[in-house]
């Protein structure tokens, strides 16, 4: 499961900072915690517009995704910060990240009944129809004497507070769980596959169609190449070595970015004749209707659906088993969004990957074997005549999430054989 923190206090030290910080280390086995900050928010002004601020954006992003959310309160004057309240006002007027959002509440302070009086506001806050989010009955987790509580490492210091806080942390694992089947998908809105909405980094001098629009393109942005080196966020590489580490991969990735245009292939891994969308150099730039101008309609229809399922945030990858004839091929497909810095859709990378050898290769490693399930998994869906519906799984993150049967779906390859 997948949850964000949010810290309630911005001041630049805080202790309910160091709470959710214990908790995100203490328990990562059990959820993976993202702690978020609300210093840069400025104070509501329904005059302004929320999209100007990046942390609101940010806030926004990763709360629509986020399986569950832990606020850590502090209590000033008996109730929440200004600043928190803030937040939840902008967070509850033109956008609403929190509606049918599994919430809990934790809060650290000075004084012994700390941030009791902060909490009970809270939950009236989180139940107003603006916000309308789904708060944790009951486990009100009170850190008092927030002082004393932690020892130098940021741990908390007293076992049978440690103890309680799991248990109240279970809870709301529970609960999430139950709590998500009342989840209701954010409607898919219509996906433009033409690509009329350029972003930032569209080159809108080449035709997105234009066989040769890496070359022009590249002429353009004065792309380097070859030798050049280019720094990246974990090292830095020349576009050969780029271009070498890339193909080697031993699956297919592609790339389109969030108006829909096809922008990057690594390698044809997957024979162009098994495929309805052949996967040919010309398809570089193209707007992905046309990558996708061979699939009958309804096919297109569940690429669209997967964009867009994307696209809003509903689920953080898309991942289908393709069945294929060939027992050595066992051929899924995994369809992942990708982000800015802010949290928003950038577009997708997609994942071709026949994983019957890694899956051969670990049986025979570990001596397990594959049983049950009735479908002979090991020999793949190659013996499976029922093809005409393959599963797609999906998720933000994991059960909580998983969004049952989807439409098979070829988002940017196209790739199937049946
Ligand atoms: C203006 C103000 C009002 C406060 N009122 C309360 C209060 O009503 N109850 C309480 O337990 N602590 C109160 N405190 C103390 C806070 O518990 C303490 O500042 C705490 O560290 C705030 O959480 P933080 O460290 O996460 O910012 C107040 C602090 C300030 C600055």
């Amino acid at each position: 499961m997948k949850f964000v923190g949010l810290v309630g206090s911005n001041a630049d030290q805080s202790y309910n900072r160091m709470l959710l910080e214990y908790i995100r280390k203490q328990f990562k086995l059990k959820f993976e915690l993202e702690v978020l900050e609300i210093d840069e928010v400025p104070m509501f002004n329904q005059d302004q517009d929320w999209k100007e601020s990046f942390q609101l954006r940010l806030l926004y992003n990763k709360i629509t995704r986020a399986d569950g959310v832990i606020i850590a309160t502090p209590e000033h004057n008996h109730t929440i910060t200004a600043a928190l309240k803030s937040v939840l006002e902008w967070l509850s007027y033109e956008v609403h990240p929190f509606e049918n959002k599994p919430v809990m509440i934790v809060g650290a302070s000075y004084y012994d009944q700390g941030t009791s009086r902060a909490q009970v506001h809270l939950r009236k806050i989180l139940d107003a129809p603006g916000v309308n989010a789904y708060t944790l009955p009951g486990n009100e987790f009170l850190l008092g004497k927030a002082k004393e509580a932690f020892d130098e490492n940021g741990s908390i210091i007293n076992e049978g507070t440690v103890k309680f806080l799991e248990t109240c942390l279970d809870n709301f694992i529970s609960y999430v769980g139950v709590v998500s089947k009342l989840k209701k998908p954010k409607p898919i809105e219509t996906e433009d596959l033409d690509c009329n909405h350029p972003i930032s980094t569209t080159i809108t001098e080449v035709d997105p169609d234009d066989p040769d629009w890496v070359e022009k393109v590249a002429e353009i942005t004065g792309a380097v190449s070859g030798n050049t080196y280019v720094k990246l966020d974990h090292g830095i590489l020349t576009v050969d070595q780029i271009n070498m580490f890339l193909k080697s991969m031993p699956f297919e990735l592609t790339y389109a970015d969030d108006n829909n245009q096809f922008l990057y292939y690594n390698n044809a891994h997957q024979d162009p004749d098994t495929m309805f969308a052949k996967r040919i150099p010309s398809q570089s730039g193209n707007r992905m209707s046309t990558v996708h101008s061979s699939l009958p309609a309804a096919r297109m229809k569940n690429v669209e659906w997967v964009i867009g399922t994307l696209r809003n945030g509903n689920q953080e990858y898309v991942r289908t088993l393709i069945p294929n004839p060939n027992p050595a091929v066992l051929n899924t497909h995994n369809y992942q969004a990708m982000y800015y810095d802010d949290g928003s859709y950038a577009g997708i990378n997609e994942i071709v990957f026949n994983f019957k050898p890694w899956l051969d290769w670990y049986l025979e490693t570990t001596g397990q074997r594959l049983v049950g399930g009735g479908t002979g998994a090991s020999s793949g869906a190659s013996n499976n005549s029922n093809h005409g519906a393959s599963d797609a799984t999906s998720g933000a993150s994991d059960s909580a999430h998983t969004g049952g049967s989807t439409p098979a779906a070829d988002a940017s390859s196209g790739a199937s054989s049946h």
